[in-house]
């Protein structure tokens, strides 16, 4: 037998409306917002991601799938959609359009880390993206729809955490600054850490290694070296989730493990995920569209890991599978008027459903049973004789007779009001 890929998981039908309802809570709460659902591939040249994620990163440097096509040109599975719908946005000069461009995607992504629970090597994600303005409204905007999202869902103990990583200018200064506190307290950081120094000096504070943290505790702050721009606008993100009752929580360690982050990131956790506690996360990258070869455009967006929150889903949130119509026709009379009110039935929008293999109605009812069906309607040779059908609603076990020239539409009138 060939198995599945480790960290590749199947979802299976008995899954699916778990599924369903929190991708049609996405798309619902995205166009509701005003967000356009953009379609990326799932694979891109590789110097994309390199380009825009950063070659020093953990994605790039150890989690990417990367191979060779045909051609001999590098290709990658994609671990994030941001830089792939930069990449549109730019090639289809989508810019040019008058009006702001906010999209959402929903799609697997790929990243070759340690399979565990909530951590996937093919999961999927929903986020969105909003180019062309640098106003802190749109990260008010962006992070009250991954809030609505989360919390409509009805997820427990969510918490919002945010802080400002500057923009290109304050950057420079506060690595200085930081890489000098560091170097007082390299013996104590892992060996990661102390190779992070030298590439990206702002992820030691993003470190879970005890030691590292208890090093870095009382490290200076990014806040605390913003420019004054910057500082503003973080605080009219901030008044501006007050305004809307947002609750956050100011993290000055979050760093996040993605290289194009300018001024606000944020995180959303939750306690009940365990170890892989980040429902959701994201942040401005007002450099990036420019860096990857496009028009100066400020952007923002977020991504939620849609295992993660389908782990969290209560089953109140789940909505119920449409009301099913079984149909048990058996006999050589009963099976053909079956079959035309089987279609019909479905012509008309009600969910019906019978099983071919079912000849007897005992049969029929265990399977309709097992369906969960609600009503079932029964036709056999003697009905057919008498001229009627019967209809059995599932849950008061009650029956009623019909004529058999009562049409589909009546009758799903009947099933839909009883
Ligand atoms: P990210 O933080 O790398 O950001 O991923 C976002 C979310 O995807 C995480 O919070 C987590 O829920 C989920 N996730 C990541 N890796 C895995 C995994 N191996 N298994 C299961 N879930 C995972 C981004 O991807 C950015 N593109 C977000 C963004 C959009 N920033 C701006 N726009």
């Amino acid at each position: 037998m060939i198995r599945g890929i480790k960290g590749v998981k199947d979802i299976l039908p008995e899954e699916a409306a778990r599924w369903q309802t929190i991708e049609g809570a996405a798309r619902r709460l995205s166009h509701l917002y005003g967000y356009q659902e953009i379609r990326v591939p799932v694979f891109e040249v590789t110097e994309l991601f390199a380009r825009s994620i950063g070659a020093n990163t953990d994605i790039v440097e150890k989690e990417m799938y990367t191979f060779p096509d045909r051609d001999g040109k590098s290709l990658t599975l994609r671990p994030e959609a941001t830089a792939g719908v930069v990449r549109a946005y730019i090639e289809h000069a989508l810019g040019s359009s008058p009006t702001a461009q906010k999209f959402y995607y929903l799609g697997p992504m790929f990243r070759h880390e340690r399979p565990q629970a909530g951590r996937l090597r093919q999961f999927h994600q929903f986020g969105v993206e909003a180019f062309g303005s640098d106003s802190p409204r749109v990260d008010v905007e962006v992070i009250a729809l991954l809030w609505s999202f989360l919390s409509d869902l009805g997820l427990p103990d969510l918490t919002l955490e945010i802080n400002s990583l500057g923009d290109a200018a304050d950057r420079p200064a506060y690595k200085a600054v930081l890489l000098d506190f560091l170097k007082h307290r390299e013996e104590k950081l892992c060996e990661n850490c102390r190779r992070r120094m030298g590439t990206n000096p702002l992820r030691v504070l993003d470190c879970k290694t005890p030691s590292c943290k208890a090093a870095t505790e009382d490290a200076p702050r990014l806040t605390e070296h913003l420019s004054p721009s910057s500082r503003q606008h973080f605080q009219e993100v901030l008044s501006g989730l007050e305004t809307l009752g947002i609750p956050y929580m100011l993290n000055p360690r979050l760093v996040r493990g993605l290289d194009y982050y300018t001024l606000t990131a944020f995180e959303v956790t939750s306690r009940h995920l365990g170890a892989q506690n980040a429902v959701g996360a994201g942040g401005r990258y007002d450099g990036l569209v420019e860096a990857l070869g496009g028009p100066t455009t400020p952007a923002i967006g977020f991504a939620v890991g849609l295992e993660r929150v389908a782990l969290m889903l209560p089953a109140t949130a789940v909505v119920p599978p449409p009301k099913l119509v079984y149909v048990a026709a058996f006999g050589a009379k009963g099976m053909p008027i079956g079959t035309r009110i089987l279609h019909e039935l479905r012509m008309l929008g009600v969910c019906a459903d019978t099983d071919y293999r079912a000849s007897t109605l005992k049969g029929h009812l265990r399977q309709a049973d097992r369906l969960g069906a609600t009503f079932v309607v029964i036709i056999g040779d003697d009905e057919a004789a008498k001229g009627q059908l019967l209809i059995r609603n599932m849950h008061t076990k009650k029956q009623e007779e019909l004529p058999l020239s009562t049409t589909a539409r009546n009758l799903a009138s009947r099933l839909k009001t009883s």
